[in-house]
C-alpha cells in the first residue's frame, strides 16, 4: 500500500451496497502463535441491486496461502491482491470462495484481529478488525451466520470459544483438539469472536421471562477466579431490566464474557462472547474502588443492551456508529440512574460530557455526531458518537415521554430486527410511531458543535406577564471540517421551572419543556404576583451551552431552593466557574485572591444541609475540575487557574475546618466496609471531605490522610487517600506509595492506580515521575491500560501536562512516536491532547504545534496518528 492510497479519506456520501451478499460463512481456525491457518469458506450471491461479477474482498497483513472457487484453486493472475485487499473477477452468480491464510497472534500489537493477550488467543474485529483474520466483505451491511471451527493445544488451549453455541467437540492427535461454534443468528463481521487459552469460568443463570433458561460464563484467567461475582450480578441485573423497561429478552442460550488485560477499549459486544477489558469485569473491595465498581455495572449493562441495540439491529455503515452506540449508552445511562440516584448519575453524565465531549466539539476533531469522512473509523469512536449521541436520543424521550419513546422503539425492532440500517431509520420510527414530525432533529445529525443557548428575561409587572427570550447560535469552529460550517437552528427542548422569588417555591403551572425550533423565541409565563426565578435547561435537558447573565444572588437563591436537583448542583459550579474564572483572571492583573462571602456562605449551607443524599452533598461540594474551568476563559491560563482553585479549596477549608472535621469523623465511624448504596455515596462525601482537610498545612490532617491510608478495608478509600498523598511534599507519601506497590505488586489494575495517581499528582515535580516511572520494570507500552493509566493519565493533568517550558508536551510526543506502529489506534487516542492547543498562549500553542509537526514528519507514520494530526494542524 502506498501512503497515499492509505490517507485517502472514506465518505458518506460514498456509500454503495456490496455486489454480493454471503449467504453463509465456515471458518477453521488451525491456532498457533505465529502462524495460525485460517480457513474461509465463504457462499456468496450476487446482490441483484447491483450486477457486478467483480467482487472487492478487504483484507490486511495476511500471509495468503491460497484461493480457490467451487473447488477450484485460482492461478495467480485470476485475482488482483493488495495490500489492502483482493479483487475477484467475472464471477458466478452464486459460488463458494474458500481462501487459507496465516496470521501472527503473537506479533500482533496492534490489538485489532487475532492476538496473543497472556499467552491466550483474543479477537477484536470492530470497527476493522476482521479483515486481519481473512479475506472478506468486511462491512456492517453485510450480515450472515458463522459456523466456526477452532483447532488448538490442549494444553495451553483447554478452553475455545466463539459465538453462539457449541455444536461438538473432539480430541485430535499429537495433543491437540478441536471444538465447533454456530451462531444462528445472523451477523456482521465486526461481532466475531474467538477467544482460546487457559481460562476458568464463574458461572450463572438467567431465567428469562418467556421461560428460557441461559447459561451465564464468565471466562477470567484463573487467578482472577474469586473476582467475578460483582460482573455475574450485574449481567442479570441488565438482563432482567432490558424486559422490564424496554420488552427486550435474550435471544441465546448461552452468554460469555471473557475479560483479557491488553484491550485498546473497554469492552466489546461480540454476538454471544462478549470480550471485556480486565478493569471492567474484575472486582473485589479490596482491589476496585465503588467507582470500578459501578463502571463495571454500567460497562456489562451497555454491551449487554448492544445485543438489541447493536447486534439484532446494525448499523448499515460506520458513519452510523452513534445509532447503535448513541443509544445503547442512553440505555446504559438509564440504567444505572435506576439502579442508583438518577440526580447523581444525571450530574456525573453532565460533567463527563462538559470535560470530554464539549473540548473535542469545540476543536481540530469537531464532527457531527453523524461523521462525514473518516481515513481510520477507530478514531470516530469518540466522545461525540457515543455521549453527544445519547443526548440526542434522550432529547426524543424527553419529548416524547417514556411511553412514547417506547413506542418508537418497538417500531424500530418491528421494522429492522435482523438487519442493518440508518440513523434515519431510528428518527423515521420515533416519528411515525408517534406521529411526530422529526424532520428538523436530522440537523443533529450533521452539524458540528456545541450550539450556545442565550436566555434574556424580561418582567412586565402591569401585566403580571414573565418572558424569556431564548436564542441559538453555534460558534465558529477552526478547521473547515464537514458539518462546522453553515449550521441551521436545532430544536431544543429546554425544561424550564419558575420558582417564587420570596418562598423559593416551584410555580407549579408554569413547569415544564418549552420547545426552541428556531433561532430566537420568546416565551412568556403570564398570571404572575411579582417577578420569578427561572431554572432553565433543567436536567440538562439539551445538549448546549447556556448563556443566562444571573448575578451571584440567583445562584444562590437557585442552589438553596431549586427542586431539579440537576440545576440545583449547577447554579454552585456556575457561580463557582465564575468566581474561579475571575480570580484567575485576577492574578494575571496582580489582584490579591480572595474568597467570596457569598460563595463562602453558599457552600456552608450546603454543608450544613441534611436533606441532600450523602452522594449529592458531595457533588455540591466540589468545585468545577480545572478543564472544565479553563473552556471559560478566552485563552486558557492552567498556572492560574490551578493556584485560584487551589487557593478556594485551602480557604474554604479554612473556614469550614470545624464542621469538615466532625462530618468526617462521622462518616468515618461507619465500620467495616458495605457495598450498599448509602455506604457508597457515605464513602463518596468522606473522601471529598477529607480533600479538604487534606489541604490544610496542620500536622493532625496530614496524618488523618495516612491513617485513612493504612486503615483502610476498601480500595475506596485507600485509594481517594493515597492520591491526596501525592499531592503533598511530606515523607508519609512515599511511603503509601511503597506500602501500596508492595502490596499489589501482582496485581495489574491495582499497580494501574498506582501508576495513575503519580500521573495526576498536582505536584510541581510530576512530569520528572512520570518520566521516571516510565523505566519502572512494570511499565510496558504493549498494555493499553499502563500507558492509559501512566501517559492518559498525565495529559488530563491540566497544570502539569501545560508545564510553561513545554516538557510535557515533549514527553506525550516521544511516546506517541514511540508507540504508534505498534498500536495506532492507542496512539491516536493520546496524540489527541494536543487537540485544544489554540486554546492556550502564543507560547504553549507555538510548542505544541512544533511537537504536532515533529509528529507528522515521522516517516510512515501510522495513518490513525496522520488522521489526528494533520486535522489539527490544519
Ligand atoms: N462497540 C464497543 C462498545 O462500545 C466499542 C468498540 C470500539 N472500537 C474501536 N475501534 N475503538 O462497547
Ligand atoms: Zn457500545
Amino acid at each position: 500500500m502506498t501512503a497515499t492510497q492509505s490517507i485517502q479519506p472514506v465518505l458518506r456520501s460514498d456509500y454503495r451496497p456490496p455486489t454480493y451478499w454471503i449467504e453463509n460463512v465456515e471458518l477453521e481456525f488451525d491456532l498457533d502463535p505465529r502462524e495460525t491457518l485460517v480457513t474461509a469458506r465463504i457462499a456468496v450471491r450476487r446482490n441483484s441491486q447491483q450486477p457486478s461479477d467483480t467482487l472487492d474482498l478487504a483484507g490486511e497483513n495476511l500471509k495468503l496461502q491460497s484461493v480457490a472457487i467451487d473447488g477450484k484453486r485460482l492461478d495467480g493472475d485470476q485475482y488482483q491482491l493488495r495490500d489492502d485487499g483482493m479483487t475477484l473477477l467475472n464471477l458466478p452468480e452464486s459460488c463458494q470462495i474458500e481462501t487459507k491464510v496465516l496470521v501472527s497472534p503473537l506479533t500482533n500489537k496492534s490489538l485489532s484481529g487475532l492476538y496473543q493477550t497472556s499467552g491466550n488467543y483474543c479477537t477484536q474485529c470492530e470497527a476493522v478488525g476482521f479483515r486481519r483474520i481473512t479475506y472478506f466483505l468486511d462491512r456492517p451491511d453485510v450480515m450472515t451466520t458463522y459456523r466456526v471451527t477452532i483447532r488448538g493445544d490442549k494444553k495451553t488451549c483447554p478452553v475455545m470459544l466463539s459465538n453462539g453455541n457449541r455444536i461438538a467437540a473432539k480430541d485430535l492427535d499429537d495433543g491437540r483438539h478441536e471444538v465447533v461454534w454456530e451462531d444462528p443468528f445472523p451477523k456482521p463481521s465486526y461481532l466475531f469472536a474467538l477467544v482460546a487459552g487457559n481460562l476458568k469460568c464463574h458461572r450463572g443463570t438467567f431465567t428469562t421471562r418467556s421461560g428460557r433458561d441461559v447459561a451465564l460464563e464468565i471466562w477470567v484467567e484463573p487467578q482472577n477466579i474469586d473476582k467475578c461475582e460483582h460482573a455475574l450480578v450485574s449481567l442479570q441485573k441488565s438482563m432482567k431490566w432490558d424486559e422490564d423497561v424496554f420488552g427486550l429478552e435474550y435471544d441465546l442460550d448461552i452468554y460469555m464474557i471473557v475479560a483479557v488485560n491488553d484491550f485498546n477499549m473497554g469492552a466489546m459486544e461480540n454476538k454471544g462472547l462478549n470480550v471485556f477489558n480486565s478493569k471492567y469485569v474484575l472486582a473485589l473491595p479490596d482491589t476496585a474502588t465503588d467507582e470500578d465498581y459501578m463502571l463495571i455495572e454500567a460497562v456489562i449493562a451497555h454491551e449487554y443492551f448492544h445485543n438489541w441495540t447493536g447486534n439484532r439491529v446494525t448499523c448499515r455503515d460506520w458513519f452510523q456508529l452513534t445509532l447503535k452506540e448513541g443509544l445503547t449508552v442512553f440505555r446504559d445511562q438509564q440504567f444505572t440512574a435506576d439502579q442508583t440516584s438518577a440526580a447523581v448519575k444525571r450530574i456525573d453524565d453532565v460533567s463527563g460530557l462538559r470535560a470530554g465531549q464539549f473540548v473535542e466539539d469545540s476543536g481540530p476533531m469537531a464532527h457531527p455526531i453523524r461523521p462525514e469522512s473518516y481515513i481510520s473509523m477507530d478514531n470516530f469512536y469518540t466522545a461525540t458518537v457515543y455521549r453527544k449521541g445519547a443526548e440526542i436520543i434522550r432529547m426524543y424521550h424527553t419529548i416524547l415521554g417514556a411511553e412514547g419513546f417506547r413506542r418508537g422503539m418497538d417500531l424500530y425492532f418491528q421494522r429492522h430486527d435482523n438487519s442493518a440500517v440508518t440513523c434515519d431509520d431510528f428518527r423515521a420510527a420515533m416519528a411515525d410511531a408517534n406521529n411526530i414530525n422529526f424532520d428538523r432533529f436530522d440537523r443533529w445529525y450533521s452539524q458540528a458543535g456545541t450550539p450556545e443557548l442565550t436566555v434574556t428575561e424580561s418582567w412586565d409587572a402591569a401585566k403580571s406577564e414573565y418572558a424569556l427570550t431564548m436564542t441559538q447560535s453555534y460558534p465558529t469552529l477552526p478547521g473547515g471540517n464537514p458539518g462546522t460550517e453553515d449550521r441551521n437552528p436545532v430544536p431544543l427542548p429546554v425544561r424550564v421551572g419558575l420558582l417564587d422569588a420570596e418562598s423559593g417555591e416551584e410555580i407549579e403551572q408554569h413547569s415544564g419543556v418549552v420547545m426552541l425550533d428556531t433561532e430566537t423565541e420568546t416565551f412568556t409565563f403570564s398570571g404572575l404576583s411579582a417577578k420569578p426565578i427561572a431554572s432553565v435547561l433543567r436536567g440538562f435537558s439539551a445538549p448546549v451551552r447556556l448563556r443566562m447573565q444571573r448575578d451571584n444572588e440567583e445562584l444562590a437563591f437557585l442552589m438553596a431552593n431549586d427542586n431539579d436537583p440537576f440545576n440545583r448542583w449547577d447554579a454552585g459550579q456556575t457561580l463557582a466557574t465564575k468566581l474561579l474564572i475571575d480570580a484567575a483572571n485576577g492574578l494575571a492583573d496582580g489582584r490579591a485572591l480572595e474568597l467570596s462571602e457569598q460563595f463562602r456562605d453558599a457552600f456552608g449551607r450546603v454543608l450544613s444541609d441534611n436533606s441532600f443524599d450523602e452522594a449529592f452533598k458531595a457533588l455540591a461540594l466540589t468545585l468545577p475540575r480545572e478543564s472544565v474551568l479553563g473552556q471559560e476563559m478566552d485563552v486558557i491560563d492552567p498556572d492560574s487557574l490551578h493556584t485560584a482553585r487551589q487557593f478556594y479549596r485551602r480557604r474554604l477549608a479554612e473556614c469550614f475546618q470545624s464542621e469538615l472535621t466532625s462530618l468526617y469523623n462521622e462518616l468515618a465511624a461507619d465500620g467495616a466496609y458495605k457495598n450498599d448504596q448509602k455506604s457508597i455515596n457515605r464513602r463518596r462525601l468522606k473522601n471529598v471531605v477529607l480533600a479538604y482537610l487534606s489541604v490544610l498545612d496542620v500536622p493532625a490532617c496530614i496524618s488523618r490522610v495516612s491513617n485513612q491510608f493504612h486503615q483502610a478495608d476498601n480500595m475506596t478509600d485507600k485509594q481517594a487517600a493515597l492520591s491526596l498523598l501525592a499531592n503533598l511534599d511530606v515523607p508519609e507519601r512515599d511511603a503509601a506509595l511503597a506500602a501500596f506497590y508492595d502490596q499489589y505488586k501482582t496485581d495489574p489494575l491495582v499497580i494501574d492506580k498506582w501508576y495513575a495517581v503519580q500521573a495526576l499528582s498536582s505536584r510541581p515535580d510530576t512530569i520528572e515521575h512520570v518520566k521516571q516511572l516510565t523505566s519502572h520494570p512494570d511499565f510496558s507500552v504493549d498494555n493499553p491500560n499502563r500507558v492509559r493509566s501512566l501517559i492518559g493519565a498525565f495529559t488530563q493533568n491540566q497544570v502539569r501536562f501545560h508545564q510553561a517550558d513545554g516538557a510535557g508536551y515533549k514527553l506525550l510526543a516521544d511516546y506517541v512516536l514511540e508507540i504508534e506502529s505498534a498500536n495506532p489506534q492507542l496512539a491516536a487516542r493520546l496524540v489527541a491532547a494536543f487537540n485544544s492547543y489554540r486554546r492556550f498562549d502564543e507560547s504553549r500553542q507555538t510548542q505544541m504545534q512544533d511537537e504536532l509537526k515533529r509528529i507528522a514528519e515521522h516517516p510512515g507514520l501510522c495513518k490513525d496518528v496522520h488522521e489526528i494530526v494533520q486535522r489539527a494542524l490544519h
